[in-house]
């Protein structure tokens, strides 16, 4: 028999409970515990009726190629993966105040010149106040279509009438609404509504979509999770508000790679592209100070030299503090673990600060070498030295692993000028020709107890007593 007592749903992950609550348990989103009818809950199966035969293809048809609409901004095509594919939905997340608007003003603009139609629809600022920042920026001549409107009916009224389009900036996705729903703007259920209905329009027109969407302070888009899943591209953008540098990052990408990252810097005219970062958040006039790392990083398809600064400093009683910027905070605990359990480094009673300086984000477990350094050099107080880059990842039995692309990372560095690298061992699974890039000398640590040895040879110098 089916069920006929009410079910409850969040409408932020799926999850099912028994009864209504302000919180749901399973993900922590507020207010987005909403009742099911039973007959919605527990559908009756498909019944009688039959549907339509799917085509089946081989998978190496030809088929349509996938057309691109390029921005010609270079740094954010290559996020996308080689331009905008028709009929997809993008969505751009980022913090409020971080550059979004500008971004896709930017890259509406730029389509526009070329020939593409664009349609800006912002319900967050009047037509005036674009107007305004277009004229700041330079881009007032480009031929975008404004538009003020919160109404997801009166947008694809507008879009599906007399006016279309073939790329549509929504800015943002939490201040649109369907009038079919109670909800106020911003809600949960509108979000999801107003996106799938604006999604919706793009496959069936071929139209690009592009949605501003806000974070919230915890770093998730603003909204269900869902919209994550609805659209065919995630980029973030990013960047400390106290820099001049932001990034767009692939999160999710159903047409390139995720791993992309596009550099820009912000002036007073607007966004302007960076095409060769690799050098950008190092400080060139990086003294011998201890604490410091410079880590030859990759993001996406190029090379990245960032420098990781740490600093140690003794605690009074009581729990230490772990403060990073740029990094994960449970990797950092896994390095002071390992440096201590492996190593001997005595961290676990002391404050330790972590940052990447520049303000960048590093994902990757690469990194984790370079923090042990600069954490040893703190602690010891003896400067890695400037010509020194590090890279590797770290294992929790101490053990120092191989990493992707260390060519290219040495590459990068000889470049800039760096003459040694501390990298894992150049193992089978490494590649040919790791450690023959001429200009750097490849010192090869296996374990992070080398890495001691070598930046603070002398036992007390790293506090801890080695077993
Ligand atoms: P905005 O694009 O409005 O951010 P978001 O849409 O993410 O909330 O930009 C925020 C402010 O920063 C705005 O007042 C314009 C200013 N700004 C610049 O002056 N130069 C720039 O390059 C960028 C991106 C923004
Ligand atoms: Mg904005």
């Amino acid at each position: 028999m089916a069920r006929t007592e009410p079910r409850y749903v969040c409408q932020a992950c799926g999850a099912a409970v028994p009864r209504w609550a302000g919180r749901c348990d399973a993900c922590g989103a507020w207010n987005t515990i909403v009742e099911e009818s039973p007959r919605q809950a527990a559908p009756k199966g498909l019944g009688a009726g039959r549907g339509r035969a799917l085509a089946f293809a081989a998978l190496d048809d030809p088929g349509e190629a996938v057309r691109r609409r390029e921005t010609k901004i270079a740094e954010l095509d290559r996020v996308f993966g080689g331009g905008l594919v028709a009929g997809s939905a993008v969505l751009l997340a980022g913090d409020p105040g971080i550059g979004k608007s500008t971004l896709l003003l930017q890259a509406a603009a730029a389509l526009a010149r070329l020939g593409t139609v664009c349609a800006y629809i912002s319900g967050e600022e009047g037509i005036d106040q674009i107007r305004m920042r277009a004229h700041r920026i330079g881009l007032a001549d480009a031929p975008v279509r404004l538009a003020a409107g919160t109404s997801v009916r009166d947008i694809l009224t507008s879009l599906e009438g007399g006016a279309p389009a073939d790329v549509v900036v929504v800015d943002s996705i939490q201040t649109m609404y369907l009038d079919s729903l109670d909800s106020a703007p911003g809600t949960v259920a509108q979000v999801r509504a107003s996106a799938h209905e604006l999604i919706r329009f793009a496959k069936r027109t071929g139209a690009i979509l592009l949605l501003v969407g806000h974070v919230t302070k915890e770093g998730q888009i603003a909204g269900p999770r869902v919209l994550e899943h609805m659209v065919d591209t995630v980029l973030y953008f990013e960047g400390e508000r106290s820099h001049q540098f932001r990034i767009v990052r692939a999160i999710k990408n159903r047409y390139g790679p995720t791993d992309e990252i596009g550099v820009f810097e912000m002036t007073g005219t607007g966004l302007a592209e960076v095409p060769d970062p690799s050098a950008l958040f190092l400080n060139p006039e990086r003294g011998p100070v201890s604490g410091a790392a410079v880590f030859a990083g990759i993001e996406g398809s190029r090379p990245m030299l960032l420098e990781i600064q740490a600093l140690v400093a003794g605690a009074p009683p009581g729990s230490p503090r772990r403060t990073v910027v740029g990094w994960d905070a449970g990797r950092l605990a896994m390095v002071l673990a390992v440096l201590e359990a492996r190593a001997g480094v005595a961290l676990s009673g002391s404050d330790v600060y972590l940052n990447v300086a520049g303000g960048l984000r590093i994902g990757e477990p690469a990194a984790d070498l370079a923090v042990a350094a600069a954490l040893v050099s703190s602690l010891s107080d003896v400067p890695l030295g400037e010509e020194t880059v590090v890279f590797g990842e770290i294992g929790l039995a101490g053990e120092v692993r191989p990493v992707a692309q260390t060519a290219a990372r040495l590459k990068e560095a000889a470049k800039l000028g760096f003459t040694r690298a501390l990298a894992p061992p150049a193992g089978r699974t490494a590649g040919a020709g790791v450690g023959a890039e001429p200009g750097i000398a490849v010192h090869e640590i296996a374990r992070v107890s080398e890495l001691v040895e070598l930046i603070a040879p002398v036992p007390n110098a790293a506090q801890g007593e080695r077993p």
